[in-house]
């Protein structure tokens, strides 16, 4: 959601941008715009700025045909003060043209110094937040651009990232971060500016990557960073850990199926190094919580949006099960605004690919602030959440482009079962059951393999399901969390009504919407629930509902005629993971046979950073 770029250096800045804004798509976006800085025939320096509303194609086909400035900023923007419209697009600027702004976040205040600015004359082009920065910076009357860009942030409160250009200092922009993402690409007598890495990976490898509170110059030559009483501060450049071949579709037709193909070598990656034989248990020294803090806890609560909520819901039974630890997760987007307890005596684990979501940084903001302690399960290094909690568990999932998450969630499920089984034999678990986890888990990168033996079926399947106008996902206890995930990502992506529902409830009511209209996928494990989840297949099937069962080997279905995908089995407290797998098939296979926008599907951006 929303995107920064930013050029300065001996190249003409457009094409930067434009393909830097290509890279971040995939966060989800409505409008885009660039601004370049230029001297005219008089010799000053003019700024080109251009927006629009809808693809980066179609702001790259807007721009002038002679646009060699090289110095510029650009931004995806994704409507939150204002509907999508040219005007709302950033780059934003003073009303006298000469400094322009992009800006990731929220700027709480902007109502209040909107009316402020507008007694004092100035007349707003837009309906955004953002535009304020502009007016501010411009009203300035600091003797330099960090002065004046400090002096505005002085006045405003919320989230940003920020690049501001000035025509007055052509040779500089100047960029600052609180609470949402900044990098610094450091080129050859060039630097780049993106909110994320992607945008950059093409043209540097070393980057930087602002703090909280820092502010940065940026130069042909080089950057000077600086906190907000304008003293140094200091910032060597690290190497990015993404390649280029990570974000690019490699030969696949979508994201998605890239992604869902990388699985088995994600998941190798996120158990590396992780796995303690001797001990049978799972090493986490990036917890930061020693055996004794770790014992102390006597509840686990577990917090995330969308997909990562509902991997919570089953890492929260995995750590019941093999720690017997009071756990639940619930949907962070909730949980912070309803003065939550916090309590010294539970560990909180936030859990996001991402690490931008706006609802579970608030959520660790709110735990923090309370004396709570948190761990985070999340993917991409060195984000806001990664950061701001006390320790975690880093995922290793490679970057992750399409809207629909795999490849990460998967690797969440897997790192819940190594704090699972970390947290189980600090207390009861034995060695015994602790070496059978660890072996399940070092099962599972080959039986995901296995589980795309059975795709073209899947396919075959998804097709059927696709032309329904609602279906049922049903699961209990394990097998719940799987059924949620599975609905979710059906309706994300295929925009077919789809509702995960507890089997055991079914007749309960929804028994009642049963038709030969409406699909149901049915969770069916191998477990001591087998038989009375197949009794619920039989009334489904009694009333001439479609059904088809994600299930393993040894359940016998063949008897009732029912459309089997198989998984092969795990152990039982890890086998929702591998459940997992054929309902993401399911949901992109239905989603390409409808001829979606699979990786970004309406309305959905893969990282929500506002409320
Ligand atoms: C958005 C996406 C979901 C995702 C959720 C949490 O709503 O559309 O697919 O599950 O954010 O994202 P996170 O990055 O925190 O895991």
């Amino acid at each position: 959601m929303c995107g920064i770029v930013g050029y300065i250096g001996g190249q003409p800045a457009a094409p930067f941008l434009v393909e830097g804004l290509t890279r971040l798509e995939y966060r989800g976006y409505d409008s885009a715009g660039i601004a370049v800085l230029s001297r005219d025939a008089k010799a000053k320096e003019k700024t080109t700025a251009v927006r629009t509303v809808g693809r980066v194609r179609e702001l790259e086909a807007a721009l002038p045909k002679r646009l060699a400035g090289r110095v510029g900023i650009g931004h995806t923007r994704w409507a939150t003060h204002g509907p999508a419209a040219e005007r709302n697009a950033h780059p934003h600027r003073s009303a006298d043209g000469r400094i322009s702004v992009v800006h990731n976040g929220i700027i709480d205040n902007a109502a209040s110094l909107r009316a402020a600015l507008e007694d004092a004359g100035v007349e707003f082009a837009s309906d955004t937040d953002t535009e304020v920065v502009a007016h501010l910076v411009a009203r300035s009357e600091a003797d330099s651009l960090e002065a004046a860009v400090l002096e505005a942030l002085g006045r405003v409160s919320g989230t940003y990232a920020l690049a501001v250009m000035d025509e007055r200092h052509p040779d500089r922009i100047v960029v600052a971060r609180s609470g949402s993402p900044l990098i610094i690409g450091v080129g050859d007598k060039e630097m780049f500016i993106a909110s994320d890495a992607a945008a950059l990976v093409r043209h540097t490898d070393r980057a930087v990557h602002l703090d909280d509170g820092e502010l940065a110059t940026v130069t042909a030559t080089g950057f000077h960073t600086f906190d907000q009483y304008a003293n140094a501060t200091e910032r060597t450049p690290v190497q990015l850990a993404v390649a280029v071949e990570d974000l690019e579709l490699s030969g696949h037709e979508h994201y998605m199926s890239k992604e869902m193909r990388e699985q088995p070598e994600a998941a190798e990656t996120v158990l590396r190094g992780r796995l303690d034989e001797r001990f049978a248990t799972a090493r986490l020294d990036g917890l930061m919580l020693d055996p004794r803090e770790l014992r102390s806890f006597r509840r686990v609560k577990i917090l995330g949006c969308g997909s990562a909520y509902y991997v919570g819901q089953m890492g929260a039974q995995m750590i019941e099960d093999l720690a017997r630890i009071p756990a639940d997760a619930e949907a962070a987007s909730e949980f912070r605004y309803r003065q939550p307890i916090i309590e010294t005596d539970t560990l909180y684990v936030v859990v996001s690919q991402s690490g931008e979501t706006a609802d579970t940084a608030f959520a660790v903001n709110e735990i923090r602030r309370k004396g709570g302690r948190v761990v985070g399960l999340v993917n991409v290094v060195g984000s806001t959440i990664a950061r701001e909690v006390d320790g975690g568990i880093y995922l290793h999932a490679g970057p992750e482009i399409a809207v629909a998450s795999t490849k990460a969630l998967t690797n969440m499920g897997l790192a819940f079962g190594l704090l699972a089984l970390h947290l189980g034999r600090l207390r009861d678990l034995s060695h015994a059951d602790g070496l059978r986890i660890l072996r399940g888990l070092e099962r599972i990168p080959g039986q995901i393999r296995e589980v795309f033996e059975s795709e073209e079926r899947i396919r075959e399947v998804a097709g059927r399901i696709a032309g329904a106008q609602s279906a049922f996902y049903i699961g209990r206890v394990r097998g719940f969390p799987v059924a949620r995930e599975g609905a979710q990502k059906f309706k994300e992506i295929s925009y077919v009504h789809a509702e995960a529902y507890q089997t055991s409830e079914l007749k309960h009511g929804p028994l009642a919407l049963i038709t030969p209209e409406m699909p149901t996928i049915a969770v069916i494990p191998d477990d001591e629930l087998a038989e009375r989840n197949i009794a619920a297949a039989e009334q489904v099937l009694a009333r001439k509902g479609p059904l088809v069962a994600v299930s393993h080997p040894g359940v016998d279905l063949a008897r009732l005629g029912v459309e089997t995908i198989t998984v092969p089995k795990n152990e039982p407290e890890l086998d929702p993971i591998l459940l997992t797998i054929p309902t993401q098939l399911l949901a992109y296979h239905a989603a390409v046979a409808l001829g979606h926008d699979v990786d970004k599907p309406r309305n959905l951006a893969k990282s929500v950073t506002v409320e």
